[in-house]
């Protein structure tokens, strides 16, 4: 039943609010149904229509008839309630528009009743994550050199993590990578037992598996280490992996394709230093140094010592070499015959280079997700 209104029989001001208050209530609930020129024209026309609107109701019916006493008090609430309306009427019909502007998607997304008069959500933006930055950075200076980009899994087998990279079962080498295994997994063949990858080189044999030589991949991802946090470890980081294997790779192809990705990535005054290493996939194997980019490789920052590179100068940046014949021969069925290709790998931790890149001393701050510290860098 559509709302008409009461007559008063009683003046005190407790009813007159009543009575006022459900004519307002009634106007609001009358208006959500204005959705178009057609449905606010009714709006409009019952509410402040000339010859029945609401509003002469209000004036014939509560008004007029109004005790002497009592009309100062009824003309003040009736011109209230007839501004109230006009005001009504008036914003029904720009909301309508509004909407038919915004159209529905406004409407759907519950921007309905809409304002565009009030100033909008500012939502404030985030900031690229260093590492996420340097870690583009270092798989596009490799894509320019027509490496593609390949990922892997985190939650790796023991034979991708270990053994087909020349681990072999109970070989002390996998102490030197703090590993979490996954629990319950005993009663699975050892090469079958799931561990978190300790490294990105893995996804070396995952490739090999799936493409034939000759290729050249970059590849990025997330690693874990049961190391404890501190100012220089994290439990997880990143690495980017770098493999290349064709007929007569040389250590030299090694030497001049990280010489010239360290120039790109930090400038072309850097210079490279190859140190002799161990790892287990790689023979022979190398640490790479670039001179401190901090103190140029004179060890100083003014008077003072270099923190960075321990006043030496240099900086290690990843561990590489030529890929070991023993690592070929777990793909060899797809064309990684060890007698006629060779490759290089190498593998650098992406974390570290942003601290050092962006001289932030403490690895934490990286995973704390604190806008503040990130807007520093974008
Ligand atoms: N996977 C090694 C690590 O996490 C880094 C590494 C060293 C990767 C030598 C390589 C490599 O591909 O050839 O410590």
């Amino acid at each position: 039943m559509a709302y008409t209104v009461p007559k008063l029989t009683d003046y005190s001001e407790e009813s007159l609010v009543a009575a006022a208050g459900e004519v307002v209530k009634q106007l609001n609930d009358e208006s959500k149904a204005v959705t178009d020129e057609a449905s606010w024209d009714a709006y409009r026309v019952r509410w402040t229509g000339r010859k029945n609107g609401i509003t002469t109701q209000l004036n014939e019916t509560w008004l007029k008839p109004a005790p002497g006493a009592s009309k100062p008090r009824v003309g003040a609430l009736y011109a209230d309630l007839r501004s109230q309306i006009q005001r009504a009427v008036d914003e029904a019909k720009d909301r309508y528009r509004n909407v038919a502007i915004l159209g529905d998607h406004a409407r759907a997304k519950g921007l309905y009743p809409l304002d565009i008069s009030l100033p909008g959500v500012r939502r404030t933006i985030g900031a690229e994550h260093p590492v996420m930055k340097t870690w583009r950075e270092i798989v596009s200076v490799f894509q320019k050199l027509g490496y593609s980009v390949a990922e892997g899994p985190v939650v790796e087998t023991d034979y991708y993590n270990f053994e087909a990279l020349n681990f072999p079962p109970n070989h002390p080498a996998r102490d030197t990578q703090d590993t979490l295994f996954i629990a319950g997994q005993q009663s699975k063949p050892q090469r079958e037992r799931l561990l978190l990858r300790t490294h990105t080189s893995p996804v070396q044999i995952r490739t090999m598996e799936k493409m034939r030589p000759p290729i050249r991949i970059v590849i990025p991802g997330t690693v874990h280490r049961n190391d404890p946090p501190d100012a220089s470890h994290s439990p997880m980081f990143h690495q980017i992996e770098g493999l290349a294997v064709d007929t007569n790779i040389t250590f030299g192809d090694l030497k001049g394709t990280l010489d010239h990705a360290m120039k790109a990535l930090f400038g072309s005054s850097v210079k490279t230093h190859f140190r002799p290493s161990f790892f287990p996939f790689t023979e022979p194997s190398a640490e790479l140094y670039v001179t401190c980019f901090i103190c140029g490789g004179s060890g100083k920052r003014g008077t003072d010592p270099c923190r960075p590179c321990k006043q030496t100068g240099w900086i290690e940046v990843l561990g590489c070499g030529m890929v070991d014949p023993n690592v070929f021969e777990f793909v060899k069925d797809n064309g990684y015959d060890p007698k006629k290709v060779s490759g290089f790998a190498f593998g650098m931790g992406v974390d570290r280079l942003a601290l050092l890149k962006y001289g932030v001393d403490d690895i934490q701050l990286f995973f704390q997700g604190d806008v503040r510290f990130l807007q520093q860098f974008s």
